[in-house]
Order: C-alpha cells, then sequence, then structure tokens
C-alpha cells in the first residue's frame, strides 16, 4: 500500500500494480504545507480522491476521514464516509480510533461502509499521544492496543493499520485476527506495509522517518530540471527555432506587404 494525492502518480501506481492506495490526510502535510493533519477537510480529500480513483481504476482504494468528520457522531461519520465511497469510489474508509469509537465503527459497518481502523500512533490526535513517538511501548499500554485491535474486529473493521507500534505488538495482534492488518514504521509482522510517497521517493527535501525507506531521491532531479528550464530561458535555448510554430512562408511574404 502507498499513499497518492493525484491522477498523474495514481497512474504509475496503477501500471505498477500497487495493490492498495491510501489517500491520506498526510496530503495535508505534503500537499498543502500544513503543520499536522488536523486542517484538511473532507472536500479537500473527496475531490483528490476521485482524480485517484480515475487515475487507478484497479487498485483497493482506501480514503482517509479527516480529524473530525466521524468522531462527533456516528451519523456525521456515516454521512462523510458516504462521499468517499458514493462520490469518490473508495473501497473503504479509514478511521483512527481506539475502543471510545467501537460504537462508531460498529454503525458504519452496519450502515454497510467498510471501515479500515487505524491504531497505534493517531496523527490526528497528536496533542493527546504527546507527539509523533511509538505508541505500546510499555506492556500495560501495549495490552490496551492489543484489545482495541479485538473490539475493532469485533465492530466490524474490514482491517486494520498500525502506524508506530512496537514489532512484538504488531505481531501479536497480526497473529490475533483474521483481519489484513497493515503496517507503517510496525515491523515486518504486519501483513501489509504502507509508505507515505513523498517519502518514498525523496520528494519532500526534508527528512523523512528513519522508518520509511527510500526507493528513490526525486527531489534532486527535479531541482536540476528546473534550474536548466530557467537557465536555458534566460540565455534563449529554450525554446529552439526548430520546435517552434512557423507561419507557411506565403503567409509570412503576404503579413511583410501588409505591414509595410
Ligand atoms: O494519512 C496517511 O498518509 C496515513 C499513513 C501515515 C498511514 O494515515
Amino acid at each position: 500500500m502507498l499513499t497518492c494525492y493525484d491522477f498523474a502518480t495514481a497512474r504509475i501506481l496503477d501500471e505498477a500494480e500497487i495493490d492498495c492506495i491510501l489517500v491520506g490526510d498526510t496530503y495535508g502535510e505534503v500537499c498543502l504545507g500544513y503543520e499536522t493533519t488536523q486542517r484538511v477537510k473532507v472536500d479537500h480529500l473527496v475531490t483528490i480522491t476521485e482524480a485517484v480513483r480515475r487515475g487507478a481504476p484497479h487498485a483497493y482504494l482506501v480514503g482517509d476521514m479527516p480529524y473530525l468528520s466521524y468522531q462527533v457522531s456516528p451519523e456525521e461519520a456515516i454521512r462523510n464516509a458516504g462521499k468517499f465511497i458514493a462520490d469518490a469510489g473508495c473501497d473503504c474508509v479509514k478511521v483512527e480510533v481506539d475502543r471510545r469509537l467501537a460504537g462508531t465503527v460498529e454503525r458504519m459497518a452496519a450502515a454497510t461502509i467498510p471501515v479500515m481502523a487505524h491504531l497505534g500512533l493517531k496523527p490526528q490526535s497528536i496533542q493527546s499521544a504527546g507527539g509523533y513517538r511509538v505508541q505500546g511501548k510499555n506492556a500495560e499500554d501495549a495490552k490496551l492496543l492489543i484489545e482495541d485491535a479485538k473490539i475493532m474486529e469485533e465492530a466490524g473493521a474490514v482491517a486494520l493499520l498500525l502506524e508506530a507500534v512496537p514489532t512484538e505488538v504488531a505481531e501479536i495482534i497480526s497473529q490475533g485476527t483474521e483481519l489484513p492488518v497493515i503496517g507503517i514504521c510496525a515491523g515486518p509482522r504486519c501483513d501489509g506495509q504502507v509508505l507515505v510517497f513523498h517519502d518514498m521517493v525523496g520528494y519532500g527535501g526534508g527528512h523523512p522517518p528513519r522508518s520509511a525507506k527510500q526507493y528513490a531521491q526525486i527531489y534532486q532531479p527535479l531541482l536540476d530540471a528546473f534550474q536548466q528550464f530557467s537557465s536555458e530561458v534566460r540565455d534563449g535555448v529554450f525554446p529552439p527555432m526548430d520546435t517552434s510554430p512557423q507561419m507557411p512562408v506565403d503567409q509570412k511574404e503576404l503579413l511583410q506587404k501588409l505591414l509595410s
């Protein structure tokens, strides 16, 4: 699973036969430049998710429900989830949860909405998580996390996503559930892995998390291309005459007469 936020990238992911695409609310950070994901709006995400679906018709598409689009009430959660499923063509929606939102997940599942439950580090509640840090490192927190995973399965979730949890905890959760478990910074024992597109191709220019392997570095080639374009325009090298539109000779002569 990889994240994706636009049509052109979605086409490449489709050609690469990536099984699962997440249109994550990390969009707010990597594309809109927000400090956190909390400012992302449903309409933002529904619009780009539709574009991703057009570019990648084959992947299992997961829409990420943004901050406060599902926490206020089950009714609002169902209504907003419907936009991702019916308008954007998602196969499933992802919500950042713990046991306190089990009732909402249950109501969404009962309303025929496939739900992926995101557990562990929940960036939408970063303040209460005490910052971007691994969750469930001590035995008591780990036990709560393992219980939460079971509670989400019982509530009707169709998949789990574990973010920033110790490998041992991810393994216990994966072995103890029938659901597919996708990990990010959760070790190799999950059923699948997700990375944020900008991190894995080195697009952001910053320092991606240590757990996010860079499979390409596209920042420098893009910088080189932009700089070369700029200097070629200044130097009159681009565009060259041979690819520039020309008038037919007779029309050029006629124009000269008309202007003289
Ligand atoms: O929004 C997102 O991209 C995510 C991933 C970090 C899993 O939730």
